[in-house]
């Protein structure tokens, strides 16, 4: 596949420049937040709770503040207050960035203190030595599908009558887990903060630079104007930076404790796993009614998932039940049980990513049930229209994904049975699993502005974080296209709140709605200035609605395609192929979309294989919280991946008719590697992570 098969040929867009970050990236001379040089700064460590609930009677900083460089312990009595009323953005949450600011503790691990120092060395040790003492309350750390204090956060979806949907000669009907997860993005949670003259300045690891600005605002009871967010380099985010959570608070507190001091703030691997959220594990039970002929009369998905008792976070994976298949009796709900744990938050397709694992399992057994491929079960019931909302689809290619997918992956040779292939003492098994990822609505505003600085070069700026997906890149050709100059003629500023305010990175709406939003300047300019502008012009835009965004339902798709081999004897699981191929409307720079497509696939295969954060409920912590522990696919599992795409053309969706890859590729990909294994071995494994227990002496 070549790059430039992709895009309309003689434009900037559809080819795949090379990131023009990459080079800085590659020195290291692009700073992250934590290595931005900042004068004398001071170091913060924090101090967690060793309870799961309770209260704080005492804090024993004696022995921390004789420590050399201790230049303050902070504790819940003597913390800068917060506006902990304050009406912040439906994304945070309150309650769980109300640092300090009570005794309480709601989980363990919690930020109980914290030790502000002139060196890291000192500022850590001594956070060990502060001396916290609880009244403890008894705790519930313990999710499970079984109990009775599990609630419905609104009413099920239901069309038909689910329970007695007929015809229904094949019934699955069985129970999927996936497991708790922590996002562990290379660049740990960063922040470095000054608090001075009633301006407070933030380099901060942020999948949104107004986002922080705001919340962090509103916390302080500050002019969102007075508070200052850099991030023009990310190092990974995957959800857990597009919240805010207690460490930027708790920096940020430390900064207006010490005002004209640069204070520092990086979190450890382990803190990672206490402090910045979670993937909410989930139980779904699933039912599956059909014919004979694999064509669905009835789906029923109901996930329990976890929540907090801090605030509340829903896991919605029963959603992508709701649009997948045709069947004219449904029901899909959620249980939440909340929980003495840290709130949940954003992974990498939350809802999506563990909700497909469940049904995509489920509508393989079916195929089998049936004795069908289970690319042909799932042809059968591609829906007309949107099953849940009755809409069309503004465009749908899953079909055209399977069927181009079954191709290239050699899909045809795979044997007739499972278990019916050994080679060398290994299993050999090929699975597949569709993959949906909606095109939603930009998580906040967006504005543009465009500045011709003469010579031919234009300025195009606004605050959209690149997390890692390619932004500088995608939207240098985004902006060459909508102004008809060569690439290299584009200057591009991101990642700073002194620029025009952009969205937030999440959902993967980031190239869609900040590239749309270029495009909106872009006519503004033209409009403004003509042809021939004078140096200094200027023209900003603003993100354009969308006038089909009701009419129409809209989603990416994917096929995911995976070989597995599980050797007989030992039961190791090993995966030497994973190939998806995807319909995500136009596709701008194919050289960071594959990287986003085979990335996600990665984590979906670590999610399959490998990831599993285990609570001990006793206690109320992550015990394995650290890379020994906590495995996530390195090079040696990851081997043959490769992604291709089909082209798409959805002007429906938004001016660039792109519809976000962000998510899309780590959707389904461990139910291919499920079905994968089952086909291999005959063993059918409904929990994640697959492990080689699950197969020895099976
Ligand atoms: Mo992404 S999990 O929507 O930040």
């Amino acid at each position: 596949m070549t790059a430039t098969a992709y895009g309309r040929p003689g434009t900037a867009t559809g080819t795949g420049p090379p990131r023009s970050d990459g080079p800085a990236k590659a020195a290291g001379t692009a700073p992250y937040a934590y290595e931005y040089r900042v004068a004398d700064p001071a170091y913060v460590a924090p101090v967690q709770a060793t309870v799961a609930r309770g209260r704080v009677l005492e804090v024993d900083a004696a022995e921390a503040e004789a420590v050399e460089g201790v230049i303050a312990v902070l504790t819940h009595a003597g913390a800068p207050g917060l506006d902990t009323g304050a009406e912040l953005s439906g994304l945070q949450r309150v309650a769980e960035l109300a640092v300090l600011q009570s005794g309480e503790v709601s989980y363990r691990g919690q930020v109980v203190a914290a030790v502000v120092a002139e060196t890291f060395e000192a500022a850590w040790h001594a956070a060990a030595l502060v001396t916290v003492r609880y009244e403890q309350w008894p705790h519930d750390a313990g999710f499970s599908d079984q109990r009775a204090d599990a609630v419905a956060p609104e009413e099920d979806h239901r069309q038909g009558e689910v329970e007695s949907a007929a015809p229904a000669e094949v019934v699955v009907e069985q129970t999927y887990a996936t497991a708790m997860q922590h996002n562990n993005p290379m660049e740990p949670h960063t922040t470095v903060a000054r608090f001075e003259g009633g301006e407070l300045f933030l380099y901060e690891s942020t999948q949104g630079s107004y986002e922080v600005r705001r919340t962090v605002a509103a916390l302080l009871g500050m002019e969102p104007e007075r508070v200052h967010v850099v991030a023009p380099y990310v190092g990974g985010g995957f959800g857990s930076k597009g919240p805010l959570h207690a460490p930027t608070v708790l920096a940020v507190l430390a900064a207006v404790a010490l005002p004209g001091r640069w204070v520092k703030l990086a979190l450890t691997r382990r803190q990672m796993f206490a402090l910045v959220g979670y993937r909410s594990p989930t139980i779904q039970r699933v039912r599956l009614s059909a014919g004979a002929d694999g064509r669905l009369s009835g789906v029923d998905v109901v996930a329990t998932v976890q929540s907090s008792h801090v605030a509340d976070f829903v896991e919605e994976a029963a959603g992508p039940a709701k649009s997948m298949y045709a069947a004219p009796n449904r029901r899909m709900g959620h249980r939440v049980v909340r929980l003495d744990a840290a709130v949940p938050t954003w992974m990498r397709a939350p809802g999506e990513c563990p909700g497909m694992f469940g049904p995509e399992v489920a509508m393989d057994e079916l195929a089998w049930a049936c004795g069908l491929d289970p690319i042909e079960v799932r042809l059968r019931n591609e829906p007309e229209r949107d099953p849940h909302t009755g809409k069309p689809f503004s465009s749908r290619n899953l079909a055209a994904c399977l069927r181009e997918g079954a191709r290239r992956f050699g899909w045809a040779d795979r044997a007739p049975e499972p278990g019916g292939r050994v080679e060398n003492g290994w299993r050999v098994g090929m699975g597949v699993a569709a993959s949906a990822y909606p095109v939603v609505p930009p998580p906040g505003d967006s504005w543009a502005r465009i500045r011709y600085e003469g010579e031919g070069v234009y300025a195009v700026s606004l605050a959209a974080a690149d997390i890692g997906t390619g932004a500088w890149t995608a939207l240098a050709q985004v902006a060459a296209d909508a102004l008809g100059v060569p690439l290299e003629r584009v200057r591009v500023r991101l990642g700073d709140s002194s620029l025009p305010e952009a969205s937030l990175a999440g959902g993967s709406t980031g190239l869609m709605s900040w590239g749309s939003t270029i495009h909106a300047a872009a006519e503004e300019f033209r409009r403004g200035h003509g042809e021939r502008p004078e140096p200094g012009a200027e023209a900003t835009g603003h993100l354009p609605a969308n006038p089909a965004q009701d009419d129409y339902a809209m989603y990416a798709y994917g096929a995911q395609f995976a070989e597995v081999r599980v050797h007989a004897a030992t039961g190791e699981v090993r995966v030497p192929r994973l190939l998806g191929v995807f319909a995500a409307g136009r596709i701008v720079n194919a050289r960071t979309a594959r990287s986003q497509f085979t990335g996600g696939m990665t984590m979906g295969l670590s999610m399959a294989l490998h990831e599993e954060s285990v609570v001990d409920a006793r206690f109320g912590h992550v015990v394995n919280g650290d890379f020994a522990e906590y495995h996530i696919a390195a090079n040696a599992d990851v081997e043959d991946v490769q992604a291709h795409w089909i082209d798409e053309e959805d002007p429906l969706v938004n001016p660039l008719g792109a519809k976000g890859i962000g998510e899309i590729g780590i959707v389904g990909t461990a139910a291919a590697v499920a079905n994968a294994a089952y086909h291999a071995t005959g063993v059918r494994v409904r929990s994640l992570p697959v492990r080689l227990d699950d197969f020895i002496g099976a």
